[in-house]
């Protein structure tokens, strides 16, 4: 049977965190084993947010580096940047005209802006540019661009997927073809929402995070000021809804959070405590990987040259599929 293929990307709008690892990179590099996988930095995606040069090109390096770190074989996966495929720009142009425009009104993070504008009596499309509201379609472009099968990314994502499907489908039935395959996003239990220092999601967006690669000492203080209620030493206590206990899940092995659990439920065990057996498990799993991480970075050609090399095979594939686009539509 042929493999699947499976293709994400991270945006490069600041250092890979903890969520993102467990919510997108670890996933992602588990489906790899299995299907053909295509991972991308969405650098076009980070130019919305970040307009300093410098910056983007050095948050490029370092999700590079974290996806690298974390183990991906650029042998077996296909790893480049988004910037350096730029049939995704021809193929946004085309997905445009099958777009309406009310679908896009519907799309979250446009919605949340605009609402947020209502809400301080501002002009509804204060702050709105034009590279957030058609957000979805170049997204919708990455994917539909490799003849992608599963899109391994967190639940946030999700209608952004659909949106990709919705234009696909017409198209495809505009044209009677199946010019585009039909993708499906891919959520796992662990994506499903990875808590902040603060108990909210953890999320560049809050602050609230735990860089991935942070060292150790600074690790140990972080996971030090996660913010817990007040339950006293003695109190048995629920690990269901603690934030320690749920990144925790995450590191350890079935044995050691099974007796954690008891800890909890058996009350005798403080706050300090739980925090020092997140750290212990966490540093041990994350040590190696911030080894390589640091080797990494202080070799960046070899990240450089190893982007450039996926980049040009991303591209060969896609120039293929828009030369057949182009065809369908009557462009060639
Ligand atoms: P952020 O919210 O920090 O800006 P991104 O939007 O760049 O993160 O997310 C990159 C990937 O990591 C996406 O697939 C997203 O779903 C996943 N992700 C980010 N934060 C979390 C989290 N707290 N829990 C699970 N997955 C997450
Ligand atoms: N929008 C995704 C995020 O915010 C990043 C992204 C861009 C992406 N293009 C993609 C994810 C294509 C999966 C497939 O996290």
């Amino acid at each position: 049977m042929e493999k699947k293929i499976a293709l994400t990307g991270i945006k490069p709008t600041g250092i890979p965190h903890i969520g993102n690892y467990i919510g997108a990179i670890k996933p992602a590099l588990n489906l790899s084993q299995t299907c053909e996988a295509r991972y991308f930095i969405a650098d076009y995606h980070a130019l919305n947010s970040i307009k300093d040069p410098v910056q983007l090109r050095q948050l490029t390096i370092e999700v590079a580096a974290a996806w690298l770190a974390s183990g991906l074989d650029p042998e077996k996966v296909m790893i480049y940047r988004q910037s350096q495929v730029p049939e995704t720009h021809e193929l946004l142009t085309i997905l445009l005209a099958f777009t309406p425009k009310g679908l896009m009104n519907r799309a979250h993070a446009y919605k949340a802006l605009i609402q947020k504008n209502r809400e301080d009596e501002k002009d509804i499309d204060d702050g709105v540019n034009m590279g957030l509201f058609t957000y979805p379609m170049l997204m919708a472009a990455d994917i539909l661009l490799f003849d992608t099968d599963l899109v391994p990314v967190g639940n946030d994502q999700f209608q952004h997927i659909e949106m990709a499907v919705d234009v696909a489908q017409s198209f495809n039935f505009i044209y009677g073809c199946d010019a585009f395959k039909l993708p499906q996003p891919l959520a796992t239990e662990a994506t499903k929402i990875v808590l902040g220092l603060d108990g909210r999601k953890m999320s560049k967006s809050y602050g609230n995070t735990i860089p991935l690669f942070t060292p150790e000492k600074a690790l140990r203080k972080l996971i030090m000021k996660i913010v817990t209620n007040s339950q006293g030493i003695e109190d048995p206590k629920d690990p269901d809804i603690c934030s320690i206990f749920s990144l925790y899940r995450h590191f350890a092995t079935d044995a050691m959070v099974a007796e954690l659990r008891a800890k909890y439920h058996a009350g005798g065990m403080g706050w300090g405590h739980a925090k020092q057996e997140l750290f212990e498990a966490m540093n041990a799993v994350l040590s190696p990987l911030r080894k390589t991480y640091d080797d990494l970075m202080d070799n960046q050609d070899y990240i450089i040259s190893t982007l450039k090399n996926g980049s040009s095979n991303a591209r060969e594939l896609a120039s293929r599929k828009i030369s057949y686009l182009r065809t369908v539509v009557g462009l060639d």
